[in-house]
Formats: structure tokens, C-alpha cells, sequence
């Protein structure tokens, strides 16, 4: 059963869902006891972030050990009662896998810098002399993600001046050396780990990675040598041989690539079987640019066969909410994106917070965590900001300590409890959606299509599209006027109607 296909993933952001021990971060019970509402808001499944121990520079995902947790998050205990317990409430639970790096405090990397250059320890990562007279430049000019140079100089003695090593995310983030066997080992190992604990798969960390073209020509002028190489498509294969191994698990890879034809290449037959990327999300507010987006995903899986996927926003993006605009406004258009998403035909996922419509909290600096903050690069932190449970709770029933992050006042009325007794309020949009995409008739999956969509003629700055073979019609307006509805009968609209109109900055179901 290929139930992934078309599931709702519900990204668990674990350090701040909710915190059951009142050290002010998120744990797994807290997950565990959230399980109730997730169940009533109707995921299939669960992403958690990074659960691994860490010293958190990029929040779990610079890994000390990819097969333990970390204390702060709970221990192996915790990971199978939340496995367990998930399962009997009909949600399945994914894990965040990072292939690509281990943190600098990793045993693998402590002995690598405790051996001399040439020797096996440092194979496993990619250390190199510096160029300039005396080694003092990086090798190449590689950036890293974060801003920055992507080699830093190991800390050494005077006399023997250091080797650089290759980070294309943080400085406390080495890569592993994808030509080295033991590292494809390693992974093979982790994989049997947690599929051993009955974890239902995984959401692969910068899957377009590991591989790099370190030595040579870039194969064509916008080839980029750190990513998306050739081999990387083996360290895929190998992963699905192994998965293949347990019936129903599945591998999500998180892809930045610069095509839809590079992109289809992850999620050939015996490769991942759904990847993920920013493309619906980097869209503005605009029906063109959202159709445009929506035919490129689709034109990269239909080409093989794989299922679509589609994300509005993660840890990493800006919150939709503030994204499309301002205020109510903002809001809306969220709220009417979020019924295009998930009126698609394919996986989708939701970040944690998108469902009670957050925007993004302004910090301030002082309180600002994220890693590429400190490289002077744009903080992801106020997309990562603690999720407000109930009004009259201290820090909104996330902790009853000081929260990681300082929750704003104004996710007061945003808290889930009283969004939950709201029939107009975002989370019951997101509640009814979920359950008329699990039961109306008009949601039923067709047998593979092709083309899985019918655009619809739209009036400008609209769009209208069904599903192929169903009866789903999803219509949403980006234009600054009231449209006619398509024909059918409403089932979900993101905001009220306007004298039977589509208004501005609203989106529609209809069968
Ligand atoms: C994750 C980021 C992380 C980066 C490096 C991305 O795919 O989503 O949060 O900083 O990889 O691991």
C-alpha cells in the first residue's frame, strides 16, 4: 500500500511543540501528548525535526550520534512509546535524516582532527591543504549555504599549520566524504536503526547533497559542483534497497535542484519515493506564478511516474501568514493557499503553526538562536517560535518554564483551544479540509492519470483546476475583485463569499 502518495505529514518542529518537563524546549512526551489534537486535526503523518544528540548549532541538524536522542528531547524510550502510541491513533511517525554532515563534535570528526593529514580517520570527511603560499586560503571559493567560505582551517599549532575542511552549511557541520565506504555504512546502519524501531520513514536532510565535484570542471556552466552531482542518485538507491527491505516505509528527500528534469531524476522507481521542495512556496501570492509552480512539480514527477508533493512552508521559510502579505490579509491569503495545497493531487505537508494561521514573531536580536543569524544571513528563527496551546496558561501551555524562544503576545489569540471551539477559525479550515480530503467522494484518488490536473479557463489573477477523474473543482482569487464562482457546489471556502462571488485573497472547493 502506497499510502504516502497522497498523505498529509504534519512537521512535528520538536523543540517547540510542546515541552513536558519545563526546561522551555520541546520534547517527545510533549509530542506524545499532543496526540490527541493531531489525531482531530486529521494528519496521516508525522515529521519530527532532528531528535538526535546535538550541540544544537543548527538545531539538531549538527548530529553527535545519528543513532541516540538527545536527553533534551527525551531517549529511545520515548521515541518507541511516541512510535507506539502515534500508531494506535492512525498517525504514522517519519524522522528527520541528515546524510549530508555530522556535527563537529562527532567522534568521527574528533578523531579526524587528532590524525594526521593522509590518514583513514580524515578520509571520512573532505580536509584539504589551503591554496596561497603558506595554506592561509581555502582551497577553492566554494560559499557555504550560511554565508561565508565552505572550508575552515582545523585549529592547529604553529608549526603545523592546519588542513581545511569542507562545510557547505555551518562551520560546526563537516561533510561526510561520499566516496568513503565506512560512511555508507554508517548510513546503512542508521537506516536499519530506527526502521528497527518501527519508525515509518524518513525525511532525507539536503538529499540533493553528499556527493560534490570537488576535483575537475563543472560538468556545464550552471552546473553547481556542491550539489545535485550524479552519484548522488547511488547514496539514493542504496537507501530505497534498504527500506525496501520494510514494507511501507518511505523516503522523502528535501531537493533544491534547478530543474524539473534534474528534480525527477530523485524520485525514479528504485530512488527516493517522494521528494520536496520550495517551489509552490517561493511563489508570491499570484495565480500565474502559484500555476506556474504547480505545472513545473507536476511536469517533474508525471515524467516518471512518482507522486507530487507539495509544502508551503517549513522550519526554514518564512511563516505563509506573514509571507503573502500583512495582517488579515496575510491570513487570508494563507489560509486560501493552504486549500490549493491540499486540494492537489499528491503528499502535502504542513509545518506546525501554519494550521492556527501564525505569522512570523519579530524578534529581537538579542533573542535571535539560528545559526546563519550569526553569518549574518536572514534568522529563521521567527518561523520557529513556540506553537500556543491555551490563552491562560503560562507561555500559552508550551512550558511551564522560560520558553527557548519568547513567544509573542500576539500568538495569545491564536492558541489552539480556542481555535478549536471557532468553527471560522484557521485550524477548523485546516480540520475540515483534512476530513473532506479523507472522505468526500470528491477526493477520490483516480488510478494514475495523466495529467493528474484540468486547468480551467480563470478570469486574470485567478485560477480554477479539478482533479482528473474526480469531481474536486479548487478556484482560488489572487486579483483585487470579486469572480464568479466556477460551476458545483461549494464544499470549503477559505473566507466568506461575496454575494456568491469569489472575493479577493480567498480560495474555494468545490463538486
Ligand atoms: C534544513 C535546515 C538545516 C540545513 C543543514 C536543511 O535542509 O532544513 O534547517 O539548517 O539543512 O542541515
Amino acid at each position: 500500500m502506497q499510502w504516502w502518495r497522497d498523505a498529509v505529514f504534519y512537521q512535528v518542529y520538536v523543540p517547540s511543540f510542546t515541552d513536558s518537563d519545563g526546561d522551555g524546549l520541546g520534547d517527545l512526551q510533549g509530542v506524545r501528548g499532543r496526540l490527541g489534537y493531531l489525531e482531530l486535526l486529521g494528519v496521516d503523518a508525522l515529521w519530527l525535526s532532528p531528535i538526535y544528540p546535538s550541540p544544537m548549532v543548527d538545531n539538531g541538524y549538527d548530529i553527535i550520534d545519528h543513532r541516540a536522542v538527545d536527553p533534551v528531547w527525551g531517549d529511545l524510550d520515548a521515541v518507541d512509546e511516541l512510535v507506539a502510541d502515534a500508531h494506535a491513533h492512525g498517525i504514522r511517525v517519519t524522522v528527520d535524516l541528515v546524510p549530508n554532515h555530522t556535527s563537529d563534535r562527532h567522534p568521527w570528526f574528533c578523531a579526524a582532527l587528532a590524525s594526521p593529514p593522509g590518514s583513514p580517520e580524515r578520509a571520512r570527511y573532505h580536509f584539504r591543504p589551503g591554496s596561497g603560499e603558506d595554506g592561509e586560503e581555502p582551497p577553492n571559493g566554494w560559499r557555504s549555504v550560511f554565508g561565508g567560505s565552505a572550508w575552515t582551517r582545523e585549529p592547529s599549532s604553529e608549526e603545523s599549520p592546519g588542513e581545511w575542511y569542507l562545510h557547505l552549511f555551518s562551520p560546526a557541520q563537516p561533510d561526510l566524504n561520499w566516496t568513503n565506504l565506512e560512511v555508507w555504512a554508517d548510513l546503512d546502519k542508521t537506516l536499519r536503526f530506527w526502521l528497527d524501531r518501527g519508525v515509518d520513514g524518513f525525511r532525507i536532510d539536503a538529499a540533493h547533497g553528499m556527493c560534490k565535484q570537488l576535483d575537475g570542471a563543472p560538468a556545464s556552466p550552471d552546473d553547481d559542483p556542491r550539489f545535485d552531482q550524479d552519484d548522488v542518485h547511488d547514496v539514493h538507491r542504496m537507501i530505497r534497497a534498504t527500506l525496501d527491505h520494510y514494507p511501507e516505509r518511505v523516503a522523502i528527500g528535501a531537493i533544491g535542484v534547478r530543474s524539473a528534469a534534474r528534480f525527477s531524476r530523485y524520485v525514479r522507481g528504485d530512488e527516493l519515493h517522494l521528494a520536496v521542495d520550495t517551489r509552490l512556496a517561493a511563489s508570491r501570492f499570484d495565480a500565474d506564478e502559484v500555476r506556474a509552480a504547480i505545472e513545473d512539480c507536476l511536469e517533474s514527477v508525471g515524467s516518471v511516474g512518482a507522486a507530487a508533493s507539495w509544502l508551503l512552508s517549513d522550519h526554514d521559510l518564512s511563516r505563509p501568514a506573514s509571507r503573502y502579505g500583512a495582517g488579515i490579509v496575510g491570513r487570508a491569503r494563507a489560509r486560501a493557499m493552504a486549500l490549493v495545497q491540499l486540494a492537489l493531487p499528491g503528499a502535502a505537508y504542513v509545518y506546525n503553526g501554519d494550521e492556527l494561521g501564525l505569522p512570523d514573531a519579530d524578534l529581537p536580536d538579542a533573542a535571535r538562536r539560528d545559526a546563519v543569524w550569526h553569518h549574518g544571513e536572514d534568522s529563521r528563527d521567527g518561523c520557529r517560535v513556540p506553537q500556543p496551546w491555551e490563552e491562560d496558561l503560562p507561555a500559552y501551555g508550551f512550558t511551564t518554564g522560560e520558553p527557548w524562544l519568547p513567544i509573542p503576545d500576539e500568538y495569545a489569540a491564536l492558541n489552539a483551544a480556542a481555535q478549536l471551539e471557532d468553527t471560522g477559525s484557521t485550524l477548523s479550515l485546516y480540520r475540515r479540509a483534512l476530513e473532506l480530503r479523507r472522505l468526500h467522494p470528491a477526493f477520490t484518488t483516480p488510478a494514475a492519470q495523466d495529467p493528474p490536473l484540468e486547468w480551467f479557463g480563470a478570469p486574470p489573477g485567478c485560477l480554477a483546476f479539478r482533479r482528473t477523474g474526480t469531481t474536486l473543482v479548487c478556484a482560488l482569487n489572487t486579483s483585487s475583485t470579486p469572480v464568479a464562482l466556477p460551476p458545483g457546489d461549494p464544499l470549503l471556502v477559505s473566507g466568506p463569499l461575496d454575494d456568491g462571488m469569489l472575493p479577493p485573497d480567498t480560495a474555494v472547493w468545490l463538486a
